[in-house]
């Protein structure tokens, strides 16, 4: 699909805003190692989340005399924050070819999470979808004929450009991510909602996310992702992700949720296992994840109720289960495991439904 505006004689809006609600997503099979320009090595697949979100409002004014540079504003919750903008800056500049208006506008961008910023819990997929939908409004102003597939799927393309994981918080439900030759219409430039059948178990999946650690990362997901180059087994990593969505497609159609288990909490620890075998190396576990991790198998093999955990690029830890036990497996969690987070934090989220648009002007 070609995502440059084709037209050269459009007519810009002289002003307008727009806000979009944007959720964050938790990978099943995890993104790890990427090509120039933000093109994954493996297919991956998350479920989108539901209460963990962006809210981001975009005001924009048609400039008098353009100058062939962006120019923006940054409010967050409510105050300027320079240190955020050199990001939206490299943002604009990879997807100016795709929405070449850009430039024409004064932006005032004002975003606020749903979480606190400082928890640990990447904002980027919640952050870059938000504003990439903004700027999909806009582009639908100047160019109304465009579909809703082109909407969703031009707004994903934007979003993986400003990281790759936002490309799966436009949809809801289970999305994925690059090419996979199981799943039709899959491609690295864009994510798509998971296209086969859905077993009921999985349905408003909950995750409740621990914050062990809401420290700054030591290493960020871009040096991270840069280490799987020259990787002494990146090669058998990739493979094992392609792997592991077959074996998904199986478990997800079944309901068989020991196997849905076993695969995401392999894919969490094989993550982390490539953090701990690059070149140079790093650890993002903390001791309160393995108290975590520890406790929840022996739960688990005490009860036989089906809770499991995966990870993130960090030290929190996304703790997955049914709906129909969350009863009993939120017990558990308040009485055995929140005492490991800091000033006893966590977030009780599930899957949700996508981004939505808030107001628009
Ligand atoms: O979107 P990025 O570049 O921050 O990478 C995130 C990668 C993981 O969160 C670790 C895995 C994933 O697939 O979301």
């Amino acid at each position: 699909m070609d995502f440059k505006l084709q037209s050269t004689s459009l007519l810009l809006p002289e002003q307008g805003s727009v806000t979009w609600k944007s959720p964050s997503n938790i990978a099943l099979v995890k993104y790890w190692g990427k090509k120039p320009v933000q093109i994954p090595a493996n297919p991956s697949i998350s479920f989108t989340l539901d209460t963990s979100a962006t809210t981001t409002k975009l005001t924009y004014s048609k400039r008098e005399h353009p100058n062939g540079n962006y120019n923006f504003e940054l409010l967050f919750e409510g105050k300027p924050r320079e240190d955020f903008k050199p990001k939206i800056a490299k943002f604009f500049e990879r997807i100016e070819a795709y929405v070449p208006f850009i430039k024409a506008y004064d932006f005032v961008i004002e975003t606020s999470n749903s979480f606190p910023h400082s928890s640990g819990i990447a904002s980027s997929a919640s952050g870059m979808s938000a504003l990439a939908l903004c700027l999909m409004s806009i582009e639908k102003k100047i160019t109304p004929q465009i579909t809703q597939e082109y909407f969703t799927k031009k707004a994903s393309f934007l979003a993986r450009l400003g990281s790759g994981s936002a490309s799966r918080s436009i949809e809801g439900g289970l999305v994925t991510w690059g090419h996979h030759e199981m799943l039709p219409g899959s491609s690295n430039d864009f994510a798509s909602k998971y296209p086969f059948e859905v077993h009921s178990n999985f349905i408003n999946y909950q995750d409740t996310i621990l914050l062990v650690d809401k420290g700054e990362k030591k290493v960020s997901s871009t040096v991270g992702h840069n280490l799987m180059h020259n990787h002494p087994f990146s090669e058998a990593r990739f493979a094992q992700a392609n792997n592991n969505l077959f074996k998904l497609k199986e478990i997800l159609s079944s309901g068989d949720l020991t196997s849905f288990m076993s695969l995401v909490e392999s894919e969490a620890l094989s993550l982390h296992a490539m953090m701990m075998t690059s070149m140079p190396y790093f650890i993002l576990m903390k001791p309160a994840t393995m108290e975590i991790i520890n406790k929840i198998w022996d739960f688990r093999e005490k009860t036989g109720l089906p809770v499991c955990f995966t990870l993130d690029a960090g030290a929190n830890v996304h703790v997955l289960y049914p709906e129909t036990d969350k009863v009993k497996i939120y017990e558990f969690i308040k009485n055995e495991l929140v005492a490991y987070c800091q000033k006893g934090h966590y977030i009780c989220d599930q899957v949700g439904n996508g981004a939505t648009v808030l107001a628009e002007q």
